[in-house]
């Protein structure tokens, strides 16, 4: 028997059919358990199927929390197929010297173009477009009010968040001429002198632009960012866009916003609950555009979304530092 045969292979628990491109790495080297339904599994459904494996693949719709790392005590690493993670409690798994790793970089320019789509979908309101076409509406040829939207070109884009994602919409905007402004912790100086960008406090972001959109992660600082007090600040024909994640936005508030008419429409990849409840209001109206958090799904980019996460995966498993840690700190608790 080859000697690697004799050597028990760690067992993984992966939450979610990945792409194979990751997939069959993590098979080839570890005992591999792959989750096959399309419904997400539960949280003891996780801990069920994970018992004695020393690491997750886990979705952004796992709740990984701390009772299930507890009842995980064999766990070493977390590896997140998506750059957020914020459905993982990152100061328990320290705790526990937990290596926790994620996807970031590779999907920035896949998420930027979505966002774009939602700002073009919104501000010329295609999806209405489309089923105005669709339900034989379309009956006079060529009407000098049917359907008027908004002008990109020329307008000024707030981004919320300037990091890759949010530079990353930046350069797609001067295709249009826009004027940039950005409110972000830390100022990006390659976006203000290649773009003209202006860093600015919120207040006057929400005040001056046309299109707001967000590119903050979710976190205790970043929950509700925009409410009811900030949508007042802005434009009545301002278009919020959110490719980020949904609690960012007060969503009740927005719902109040969008059917009062205090701003003009929305563009939206992300929700305060996932999948959006049957019964939300946000599906009745008309001024807002809606994607099943859709920003890193393009063909190329989930599979190598699922190359990064097996590296990072494989790298901690064989105790090296995986190139995308998240908590680096985990080591100085050996
Ligand atoms: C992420 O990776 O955090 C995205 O939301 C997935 O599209």
């Amino acid at each position: 028997m080859e000697m690697e045969q004799l050597i028990m292979k760690e067992r993984i628990f992966v939450t979610r059919q990945i792409p194979d491109e990751g997939l069959i790495q993590i098979q080839a080297k570890f005992d591999t358990i792959v989750w096959d339904k399309d419904e997400p599994p539960s949280k003891p459904e996780i801990i069920s199927g994970a018992k004695g494996c020393s690491g997750l693949v886990t979705l952004l719709s796992d709740p990984i929390d701390s009772d299930l790392m507890d009842s995980l005590p064999s766990l070493k690493v977390i590896a997140q197929y998506a750059v957020g993670y914020d459905n993982i409690d990152i100061m328990s798994a320290t705790e526990r010297n937990i290596v926790v790793t994620n996807t970031p970089g590779i999907l920035t320019e896949t998420t930027a173009d979505l966002t774009w789509a939602l700002i073009l979908s919104a501000c010329r309101r295609i999806p209405e477009a489309d089923k105005y076409v669709r339900n034989g509406n379309w009956k006079i040829a060529w009407g000098p009010k049917m359907l008027l939207g908004r002008d990109i070109y020329d307008s000024t884009l707030g981004i919320l968040g300037m990091g890759r994602i949010g530079s990353a919409v930046a350069r797609r905007a001067a295709g249009f001429s826009m004027k940039i402004l950005y409110h972000s912790r830390s100022r990006n100086e390659e976006i203000e002198m290649k773009l003209g960008a202006r860093r600015t406090n919120l207040d006057k972001l929400l005040r001056n632009s046309d299109i707001v959109t967000i590119h903050v992660p979710l976190a205790d600082d970043t929950r509700g960012m925009i409410g009811m007090h900030e949508m007042r600040k802005m434009k009545r024909s301002a278009i919020l866009v959110n490719t980020s994640r949904g609690p960012v936005i007060d969503e009740s508030a927005l719902i109040k916003a969008l059917e009062s008419g205090l701003i003009a429409g929305a563009g939206l990849d992300v929700y305060s609950e996932e999948p959006i409840p049957r019964e939300s209001a946000l599906l009745k109206l008309n001024n807002v555009v809606l994607a099943p958090h859709i920003g890193s799904a393009s063909v190329d980019t989930r599979a190598k979304m699922a190359e990064m996460c097996a590296a990072n995966l494989i790298a901690a498993l064989h105790g090296k530092t995986p190139p995308n840690i998240v908590n680096p700190e985990v080591n100085k608790n050996e």
